[in-house]
């Protein structure tokens, strides 16, 4: 169900109209969907339903302490790549036995404080990492349960820059070394092993590339039980993709049903860490026309949101849909514009030669499928406080995170 949808014609989110909300609050704001983020969680429940799993939810996607505490609430554990992420998730009240931490650059100190918590298992992406945390875990008279995060080397057919499971990336131990790191890691006595990790890329809008990392996944399992690691835990990453415009991803139950045969002959329990299929469409940027511009060449819409708060654009060409506030618009004359942000960069766009409803200063309009990966990468370039995060449920909101004054911007700092 879309939870951003229009009634008496302005668009809300659940039953908030946006237009007050807005008059409240300001803008640019980060709007969340209890509903969207329950409903989610939800289907991955359903969709694993077959075989005891754990759903991580990957925190970087959206880190706010209230749409975390709502997952954490409906039984979801996290996924963490930094000491940052560990002190949110357990700040949000995720169960340290649900928590796992994956990362390519683990600090020594990282390490100290997920065992000191007691988290579920460490990812560990390369061998000089396992020694490390063999190190500390022993200096803490501890055993890390650890999983390898193998790179099963499959395309994922996604942007280059979020695609990690082919061999030329950074992340993982390469499949064909897997076996020996395995061995070493069995051998040491700060580790305990107890499972085998994947994550493929991100926004991944065909199962093909999931079943096939999976089988080889499951494949090493077999091999390792054969030498008697007994693989306990298989985490099989996040990825999945979501609609940002004409994508069509496989659904939770399609992307299940490709991985449960495999998945459950092993008799394991499954990981799943998925970010943006949980928040991405749970969330809108709400922003403002500030002026518009005619250059005789191109329309410029002037929006008070930017690239500092929503990099995707800029970053990767992402498409994200804009919705005005005022349906009425809908049905007005359509035109062909740049949407822009204050910032001094010809980068700054949120959308470039847009067909969409003209529009007036003053408006709002609503940027769609900012959920996941949008407040989380936001900066205070240009001396841009953070943008307030808001939390919608049913017909109430809560301010999760209140915007950022002037003063927050120097905290910290000292003028000499
Ligand atoms: N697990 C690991 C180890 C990851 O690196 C990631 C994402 C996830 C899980 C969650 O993936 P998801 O389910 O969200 O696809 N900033 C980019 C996306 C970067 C993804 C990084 N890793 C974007 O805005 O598209």
């Amino acid at each position: 169900m879309d939870h951003f949808a229009y009634r008496n014609g302005e668009l809300c989110c659940e039953r908030v109209a946006l237009g007050a909300l807005a008059a409240d609050v300001g803008t640019p704001a980060y709007v969340y969907s209890k509903a969207a983020l329950l409903e989610s969680l939800g289907a991955y429940a359903r969709a694993f339903a077959a075989v005891p799993h754990v759903v991580c939810y990957a925190i970087k996607a959206n880190a706010n302490l209230g749409v975390l505490g709502a997952l954490a609430r409906a039984g979801a554990g996290a996924d963490i790549v930094s000491g940052g992420e560990l002190y949110r998730a357990l700040r949000a009240g995720v169960p340290p036995r649900k928590i796992i931490f994956s990362g390519v650059g683990k600090t020594r100190e990282e390490l100290r404080a997920a065992l000191e918590a007691g988290i579920l298992m460490f990812n560990v992406e390369s061998r000089s990492e396992l020694r490390v945390l063999d190190q500390v875990a022993r200096e803490l008279g501890a055993r890390a349960p650890v999983a390898l995060r193998v790179n099963p080397d499959v395309d994922p057919e996604t942007h280059p820059y979020i695609a990690t499971g082919l061999r030329a990336s950074k992340f993982g131990i390469p499949y064909d070394e897997a076996l020996e790191a395995y061995e070493e890691a069995a051998g040491l006595e700060g580790v305990e092993v107890v499972g085998v990790d994947m994550h493929i890329g991100s926004q991944l809008t065909k199962t093909a590339p999931f079943g096939d990392a999976v089988a080889r996944v499951a494949s090493l399992v077999k091999v390792l039980r054969e030498r008697s690691v007994d693989i306990r835990l298989v985490d099989i990453g996040g990825g999945l993709g979501i609609r940002y415009r004409e994508e069509a991803p496989p659904t939770h139950a399609q992307y299940a049903t490709v991985l449960l045969p495999a998945l459950s002959e092993l008799g394991v329990t499954v990981l799943l860490e998925p970010g943006r299929s949980i928040v991405g469409n749970a969330g809108i940027l709400l922003t403002r026309v500030l002026y518009r511009k005619d250059t005789g060449e191109k329309q410029f819409v002037v929006v008070d949101a930017a690239m500092n708060d929503l990099i995707r654009p800029a970053l990767y060409d992402s498409w994200h849909e804009l919705r005005p506030v005022d349906q009425a618009r809908l049905a007005g004359p359509m035109e062909k514009a740049d949407v822009v942000g204050p910032v001094c960069e010809s980068g700054d766009f949120l959308a470039k030669d847009r067909e969409l409803a003209a529009t007036e200063e003053g408006d709002l309009l609503a940027v769609m499928s900012a959920g996941a990966y949008g407040f989380v990468m936001s900066s205070n370039y240009n001396a841009r406080p953070r943008a307030v995060e808001v939390l919608v449920d049913g017909g109430r909101y809560t301010i999760v995170r209140r915007r950022e004054t002037y003063e927050d911007l120097v905290a910290g700092e000292t003028a000499l």
